[in-house]
This record gives C-alpha cells, sequence and structure tokens, in this order.
C-alpha cells in the first residue's frame, strides 16, 4: 500500500475530573488526512483545507513528529507525504493536535506493516504531543485512534482502555485559547479533602459511563479541582455560563482538553437551549457553537 486516507475525530481530554487519563471521541468535528509513501527520504506536510493556522514545519506538527517517531523504529529511510484537510479548530482543546499524531501513526503502521498495537500507536502520537505542551499526554490521542471513552491505566509503559459510550449529547462553544498551553497554570499540590473528591469523581464517572446514565455521566463530568480552576480564571465569562446551562438544565459543563472550549451535556432537547445560552452569555468572546455527540468510532480508513 503507496497510500492511505483516513478520517480522526475531536475530542474532549480529561472529560471533567480525569486530568490527562480521561477522553472521548466525538462524532464531529473530524480532520481527514491523505498519506503516501514517497521516493525521497523525507517528511513533507501539506494542509489542503481548513480554515486554520497550522505549521507545516515538520518538528512543529504533531503529524511530523510522529511520522518522525515511527520512521525510527523501521530503521531505514522512508519518505512521507501527509496532507491534512483541517476540520477541528486549532488551539482550541477539541483534540486537534492529537488527531494529527495518531492519524500518522496509524496510517503509517497500515502501510508499512509495523504490527504496531493499539498502546504503541498511543505511546507514538502521545510524544509527539509534547510540542504542544512540553508533556506528552495520551488521552486526546488514544479516544481519537479508540473511538467511546478512553482511560489511559498506565503511562509507561503505556496501557489503555475504551468503554463503549451511549449517545452522549454534547453542545461545545469553541474558543481559541490565547496561550499556546494552560497546563502551566495548574498547582501542583493538593488538599487531602480534594484529593478525595477528585478520585470519587473519577470512579463515579467511570460507573456512570459503564451503565450508561447521562444524568450521572454530566453530574460527574460537571466537578474538578485539578484542571477547571486553574484553566477557568483564563476563560472569560466561564463561571456565569456554567451556572446559566446548569440553571436551563443541562447535566454537566466544564472545560474540553488544555481550553478554552466550553461544553455541556443535555437531554437531546435541550441543545437548542444549551446553544442559545452559550451564544448569548459569551456574546464578547470569539467563538462558535456546535452541536455534536459522542461516538464509539475512532480513526478509520476511507
Ligand atoms: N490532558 C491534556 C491537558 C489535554 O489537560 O493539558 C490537552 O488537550
Amino acid at each position: 500500500m503507496r497510500e492511505i486516507v483516513v478520517r480522526a475525530p475531536a475530542t474532549i481530554a480529561n472529560f471533567g475530573p480525569g486530568f490527562d487519563i480521561f477522553a472521548l471521541a466525538l462524532e464531529k468535528p473530524y480532520d481527514e488526512f491523505r498519506i503516501s509513501l514517497s521516493q525521497n527520504n523525507s517528511v513533507v506536510i501539506n494542509i489542503e483545507a481548513g480554515k486554520w493556522e497550522v505549521p507545516t514545519e515538520v518538528k512543529r506538527n504533531t503529524a511530523g513528529l510522529a511520522a518522525i517517531n515511527l520512521l525510527q523504529r523501521l530503521g531505514k529511510p522512508q519518505g512521507v507525504e501527509i496532507n491534512i484537510k483541517k476540520g477541528i479548530k486549532t488551539c482550541s482543546g477539541l483534540g486537534s493536535s492529537g488527531a494529527s499524531a495518531s492519524a500518522t501513526a496509524y496510517g503509517l503502521n497500515q502501510m508499512l506493516s509495523l504490527n504496531l498495537n493499539y498502546n504503541e500507536i498511543i505511546e507514538i502520537a502521545s510524544s509527539a504531543e509534547r510540542i504542544t505542551g512540553g508533556q506528552p499526554h495520551a488521552d486526546n490521542a488514544a479516544a481519537c485512534l479508540l473511538g467511546g471513552f478512553i482511560l489511559v491505566r498506565c503511562f509507561k509503559p503505556m496501557d489503555v482502555t475504551k468503554f463503549e459510550v451511549p449517545d452522549i449529547p454534547i453542545v461545545i462553544s469553541i474558543i481559541k485559547k490565547k496561550l499556546t498551553t494552560t497546563r502551566g497554570l495548574i498547582k501542583k499540590r493538593y488538599t487531602l479533602k480534594e484529593l478525595k473528591n477528585q478520585i470519587s469523581c473519577c470512579s463515579a464517572l467511570i460507573h456512570a459511563i459503564e451503565s450508561g446514565n447521562l444524568k450521572d455521566i454530566g453530574r460527574f463530568v460537571n466537578k474538578d479541582c485539578l484542571s477547571e480552576p486553574a484553566r477557568a480564571k483564563s476563560i472569560p465569562g466561564y463561571e456565569n455560563v456554567k451556572r446559566r446551562v446548569l440553571y436551563a438544565g443541562a447535566y454537566g459543563c466544564n472545560i474540553s482538553g488544555g481550553g478554552s472550549s466550553i461544553f455541556a451535556i443535555c437531554e437531546k432537547e435541550k441543545r437548542e437551549e444549551i446553544a442559545t445560552i452559550f451564544e448569548k452569555e459569551l456574546i464578547e468572546t470569539e467563538k462558535e457553537i456546535l452541536i455534536t455527540k459522542s461516538s464509539n468510532i475512532g480513526i478509520t480508513q476511507i
């Protein structure tokens, strides 16, 4: 095989309390990647479509870094061309860089018949994610690859497990973050009370996913002591809009990944109302409102 075309979904990393260990795949938006093997020995990135600025310099793009990481395992020179159609807004906490890294690692593994298992693909993709936040993180890359809800059970060696999810209606206010990364804002020390809350929310959320209880999924997505308090400060109007959507009947609301996008979980019939609240309450923020849902489908060949 000399060429492969794949679709890679957007993801909500952390999904409330699961900092770096939980993520959910979405039905839309998604990116498409046409990856081909070439005669020369270089890695080339082209942006075919998409209205957002994406670096084409190989070492500044997670697709390029994932390709370099993977080709090192091949042990012989190989040229690769990656053509990207961007559907996922960059720098908005919806897993755009994770999708690039995962799709490239997946595509090359298929074409070069490397027989890497999914944990190895996630490992390669997650180390490419280092350029986005200084630290490798696997949550976006894993949910993008596998679909559904993922739990990173261990980072070294990489060990990810997937849970099938029910239809979870999701409304997102897609907001670009001002900083390249917001990981540095998260505090390093926590009280015992905070840790107990966090452990119970993470456990309760996994239980809610397993039992398919939408109300409980929202309830436990809603709470987080680690990422949310730090990142909320850099999203104008966050506390207010969260209060409003919950008052209107959404089951949960939180920050997607590193932000600044905000997502809410609600019944299907409530989606338009929640979207209108995002629209009206975040009036001074440049945003795009999207109605979507969870998806059990990860990267697929098209
Ligand atoms: N878990 C990562 C973080 C996801 O919170 O920084 C980044 O999208």
